[in-house]
């Protein structure tokens, strides 16, 4: 028998976790209108919502943050900060941002997007929502069976598609994005070859090419362990070479440089960092601090450095491959290769009595949190909205650092009781929300009662 992959880490410092029974779900779920986001933290007692911010720091992280330099201009933190993210990335100029989407937005605001399009693997919604903010549009050009495939690389553009897509919005694309990982498409890696072919084709054509990089090291690890072809030495140089062809990137903080707040932008071009500078400092803050403390520059600094152990990768990918195996095992169709950083679960299959209009996924998020307090979120219907083409999927994300395996067994347990009454689970209706998104802030009803067993358990 292998040795199981551990934990890399000791925990020093715990957070209770508080328990609750199914009554005090059930009612805990009424008052949120059936929407997971309108629940109280105390209400859950495992929470997958996110993987973003929800990371525990180091003892070396949280050190940091005691020699953060909190001088408005010029601030010692600052400095350290962009000294290893130029390292990583390559690119001369740094600005940090209070988050990833306000980098995006900094970004499309400096290249002047109005009238046209954006080429993507897999643009995020919130990066979407920024191109559409100023005026362009974006279209995504993931291959279309990528969720289904089992391909060790079903992140990857769609090349065919994305030349096709070249040839019709010929002097119009204002810039292209790669997603790495590919986030809302299941969360699959992205090869190097993709990223090279695109970076040529970009080359040939004078696109400007936009690394999204919030995902960038676990990323890298998929690169390094399952791409032979184009191994490079070490994980870090793996990594570097994703940067090393983009123009730009654009990064939320809050995954790979595992802190709780935090984004960055970096660029090579000195006319196109004087427009953000301009932008930065009227929107978010002075260059050098950009909208966060001298802290969090620090603690993001630290987390760069340590996201590129072997040994927290190899527990990232064993901790989401364990939690697919089990939800598998009790009957969930899950997206395969598991994200490190969520599993996906293709609720429309499994909960094929609902239709898209009856939100099966949401359904399923409801049932796994009134029988275990699991809070996971829907993507599908709910989220985008009706007619989006895309499937019904719940995403179980892992915050790094912070679960153990003991509360992986726990949500395949749970998981397992939902499945012996997947066919009594209702659908549901909005019944109040906003136009855009929706899936924030919606009131829904169940269209019949949540089987009683689930809350018996
Ligand atoms: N890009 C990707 C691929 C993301 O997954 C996110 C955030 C962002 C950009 C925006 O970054 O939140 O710092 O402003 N994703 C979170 C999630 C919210 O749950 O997947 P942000």
């Amino acid at each position: 028998m292998p040795r199981p992959i551990i934990e890399p880490f000791r925990i020093k410092v715990v957070e209770p976790i508080h328990v609750t029974d199914g009554a005090q779900r059930a009612l805990a779920l009424e008052k949120a209108h059936y929407n997971l986001f309108g629940l109280a933290a105390d209400e859950v007692m495992i929470d997958l919502l996110t993987d973003s911010g929800t990371g525990a720091m180091s003892a070396e992280q949280w050190a940091a943050m005691m020699r953060g330099d909190e001088s408005y201009a010029g601030a010692n933190s600052f400095f350290r900060l962009q000294e290893v993210t130029r390292a990583l990335t390559g690119m001369p100029y740094i600005f940090p941002t209070h988050q990833g989407r306000a980098a995006e937005r900094i970004l499309c605001d400096a290249l002047a997007l109005k009238g046209q399009v954006v080429l993507s693997n897999g643009l995020f919604d919130t990066t979407r929502a920024n191109i559409e903010a100023a005026g362009a549009t974006g279209i995504d050009l993931a291959a279309a069976d990528a969720l289904v495939s089992r391909a060790p690389f079903a992140g990857d553009m769609d090349l065919a598609a994305f030349d096709k897509a070249l040839q019709t919005h010929r002097g119009r694309v204002a810039m292209v994005v790669m997603t790495v990982t590919n986030n809302t498409v299941g969360g699959l890696p992205v090869s190097l070859r993709n990223m090279e072919e695109v970076a040529q084709r970009c080359r040939e054509q004078k696109l400007f090419l936009v690394l999204d990089a919030c995902r960038f090291a676990e990323n890298a690890y998929r690169v390094f362990t399952d791409e032979p072809a184009i191994k490079k030495a070490t994980l870090e140089a793996t990594a570097q070479a994703f940067f090393s062809l983009a123009d730009a990137f654009t990064m939320s903080a809050k995954k790979d440089a595992i802190v709780n707040i935090g984004g960055l932008l970096g660029v090579r071009d000195e006319a196109l960092a004087e427009r953000i500078r301009v932008e930065l400092i009227r929107t978010e803050g002075f260059v050098t601090y950009g909208g966060l403390a001298g802290r969090d520059l620090d603690a993001m600094a630290q987390g760069l450095r340590e996201v590129l152990n072997a040994d927290y990768l190899a527990y990232r990918f064993a901790a989401s491959s364990y939690l697919a195996n089990g939800l598998s095992e009790a009957g969930w169709p899950v997206v395969l290769p598991a994200a490190a950083h969520a599993v996906y679960v293709d609720a429309g299959a499994a909960l094929a009595h609902l239709p898209a209009d009856h939100f099966p996924g949401q359904s399923l998020a409801c049932a796994l949190y009134l029988s275990g307090g699991i809070r996971s979120c829907e993507i599908g219907d709910l989220m985008f909205g009706a007619a989006n083409g895309r499937r019904q999927l719940v995403r179980l994300a892992l915050p790094r650092r912070v679960y153990t395996q003991s509360h992986v067994d726990y949500v395949a347990a749970v998981s397992r009781d939902v499945a012996a009454v997947k066919r009594h689970l209702p659908g549901l209706r909005v019944v109040s929300g906003p136009k855009s998104l929706r899936h924030f802030s919606a009131q829904l009803l169940p269209l019949a009662p949540f089987p009683r067993a689930l809350i018996a358990a």
